[in-house]
């Protein structure tokens, strides 16, 4: 049994129902937690509802620097783009809440550790194997997965409780942090379905974004963006000034069919002005700096990072040996990207750097080349070898009886 639990708290009704539901199963004493990676809601009220449904204690941890310097930069390094399409901004938000979990559950003395996570998604797995990684003392729960009680129960539940149910169910499923907005359910259900414009907080709708194009110059050190338009800015402040420039153009809107780590073919939709942006602007430069097999070799690396993530295994061992690879080529993804922001895309269309590959003397068609074509008339028929006999042996096997 457990005797104090600290529970990561949203504000929303299933964190309050569960604020009661726990302290009733467990005669236990319920510590709330509500971490601020960003989501900018009113925390005072979230605190004041978390102590009327009875919480004996509640934090407030704003931890949007650690969010920004230590997830989220990483995963610029790493162009973290599941599936192609989603910046992992919800996934990357979980193993901080779950270390957060943890550095309460030790202040306080609790002996467990509780989510408002359903079983039908990847957020449990991101919340529990990253707290059970960082101390398997701590008992982990999921009132919401264990409790068996459908929509309308929950709300009787609440009622009987005294706990407030706001009046409008929610149509949509939403998280949010400084990376990005996830949009889930209700008509999004049905993939042939276009996204209603309801669905749309953060951006601009594409068409009717500004007529002329915002241009953006973002600086890079180390693989991480450290000025915009020649002003310095600190992780956190820097993302939200590209979040605010990007979404006043359309840019970052997402809707996506996304394999969940449990089987499910889901619709997603997201909303990622800046993750899109930096991204694409982190890539860029990498082009410029990195040479091909580099590249190529790198691009496996990504996604093996960013499928750790998404998948809950954040505190694997292989996220951080792989980082050592990430790391030592980011150490030369330095220099500035332009950027042309119009209605929706953001289009890379200037990049320069100190440690650039690109060689204006070998590129060029002028006279000034130093490239010696001649060399091309060996190379052309030894790097065709191969093709060029195979299809001879394709034709003399097709022309035979
Ligand atoms: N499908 C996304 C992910 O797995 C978004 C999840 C959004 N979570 C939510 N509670 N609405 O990262």
């Amino acid at each position: 049994m457990v005797s104090k639990i600290v529970l990561a708290y949203s504000g929303g009704l299933d964190t309050s129902v569960a604020i009661k539901w726990l302290h009733e199963k467990y005669s236990a004493d319920i510590v709330t937690l509500t971490v601020d990676l960003g989501q900018q809601e009113d925390f005072k009220s979230i605190e004041e509802k978390a102590y009327k449904v009875g919480a004996i204690k509640h934090y407030t941890i704003d931890a949007k620097e650690e969010f920004a310097r230590d997830y989220i930069f990483p995963a610029i390094k790493a162009n973290a783009m599941y599936e192609e399409k989603y910046p992992v901004s919800t996934a990357l938000g979980r193993p901080l809440i779950a270390k957060k979990l943890v550095e309460i559950a030790h202040r306080e003395g609790a002996d467990a550790v509780a989510h408002g996570c359903t079983g039908k998604g990847n957020d449990q797995l991101r919340i529990e194997i990253s707290a059970k990684a960082l101390d398997p003392s701590l008992t982990v729960l999921a009132p919401t997965r264990d409790w068996g009680m459908s929509r309308d129960q929950e709300i009787e539940y609440a009622k009987k409780h005294g706990i407030p149910v706001s009046k409008a169910a929610k149509k949509y499923s939403i998280d949010q942090n400084l990376w990005g907005r996830s949009i889930e359910s209700g008509p999004l259900e049905n993939p042939w379905n276009a996204p209603e414009d309801d669905v749309w907080e953060w951006t601009t709708a594409p068409e009717k974004a500004p007529n002329e194009p915002t241009f953006l110059e973002i600086t890079f050190k180390g693989g991480v963006p450290i000025k915009v338009d020649g002003k310095s800015f600190d992780p956190v402040a820097l993302i939200q000034h590209v979040n605010k420039i990007a979404s006043l153009n359309g840019i970052g809107r997402i809707d996506h069919m996304e394999d969940r780590i449990v089987g499910i073919k889901s619709r997603e939709t997201y909303e990622c002005p800046a993750a899109v942006t930096i991204i694409e602007a982190h890539k860029d430069l990498e082009k410029l700096v990195l040479n091909r097999r580099e590249l190529s070799f790198k691009k496996l690396v990504d996604d093996k990072w960013t499928f750790l993530v998404y998948a809950g295994l954040w505190e694997d061992p292989l996220r951080e040996d792989l980082e050592a690879f990430i790391n030592k080529t980011n150490e030369r993804v330095e220099g500035r990207v332009r950027l042309r922001l119009y209605k929706g895309t953001a289009m890379v269309v200037g990049r320069d750097s100190p440690y650039s590959v690109y060689d204006f003397k070998t590129a060029t068609y002028d006279s000034s080349s130093t490239f010696d074509q001649s060399l091309s008339r060996g190379f052309v028929p030894l790097w065709g070898l191969q093709t060029v006999v195979s299809r001879k042996v394709l034709s003399r096997k097709s022309e035979s009886p």
